[in-house]
């Protein structure tokens, strides 16, 4: 028998596959959710599970970790009043993370890993807001005054790798785009979704609100 320090990586991330299969049925609804959605569901807590205690960005940590963050993002989005979609996009903005190992040397574009694979599960209300989260940074550092001096250390050791703040075109550019007004909105979520000990409510609530939205969007899944 195994104990917690020598189980092999593989037979527990198999183990915790099958914990949150076992348990995804007992924390949500879903009825309704079509079988592609309730995989996607599926794979969503299981990332959360696994990558959750990760520190927020890399070794410049944060306050707080992976799924305290994401929590907190979204729950700041649910306190002011925001549309479904975009309370998802603040949960799941930062999932391309899960999927890169952690360099802060690069730019490791995580936002289009992330919204590439959230598009055709949750659509574009979901997708594009998460794709220009990054942009949204730089597009307010050039506009807000204020914005810059209430970026983490981190935040600005990654604003660097990203291009830093937007010139004028690039400004006029990012306004054009389909879901900009979203990402900038999330954008100062971010920011303040970082603090030690915030109470929020549980993953099983926004795996809740996932699940409504697919719920929704059964008929162009299923079309898909
Ligand atoms: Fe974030």
């Amino acid at each position: 028998m195994h104990d917690r320090h020598d189980t092999p990586p593989a037979e527990s991330a198999a183990r915790a596959a099958s914990e949150v299969h076992q348990s995804l049925m007992h924390w949500i609804d879903l009825d309704g959710v079509e079988p592609a959605g309730a995989a996607a569901l599926e794979h969503l807590a299981l990332q959360f599970m696994l990558h959750g205690h990760q520190p927020y960005e890399g070794r410049r940590r944060e306050d707080v970790n992976a799924l305290e963050h994401a929590l907190q993002c979204a729950h700041l989005a649910e306190l002011a009043g925001a549309a479904p979609a975009l309370v998802a996009a603040a949960l799941l903005h930062d999932i391309g993370h899960f999927e890169i190992a952690l360099d802060d040397q690069v730019d490791d574009r995580h936002e289009d890993l992330a919204a590439d694979w959230l598009a055709p599960v949750f659509g574009a209300a979901v997708a594009d807001p998460v794709r220009l989260h990054v942009a949204a940074k730089r597009y307010l550092v050039a506009v807000d005054d204020h914005y810059a001096e209430r970026l983490s250390p981190a935040s600005v050791h990654s604003l660097a790798l990203q291009g830093g703040a937007f010139d004028r075109d690039e400004i006029a550019h990012f306004e054009s785009l389909p879901g900009a007004q979203d990402a900038v909105q999330l954008r100062r979520w971010d920011e303040a979704a970082k603090m030690t000990g915030r109470l929020t409510p549980p993953l099983a609530h926004y795996l809740g609100v996932l699940a409504d939205l697919l719920r929704q969007q059964a008929p162009r899944l299923s079309l898909a």
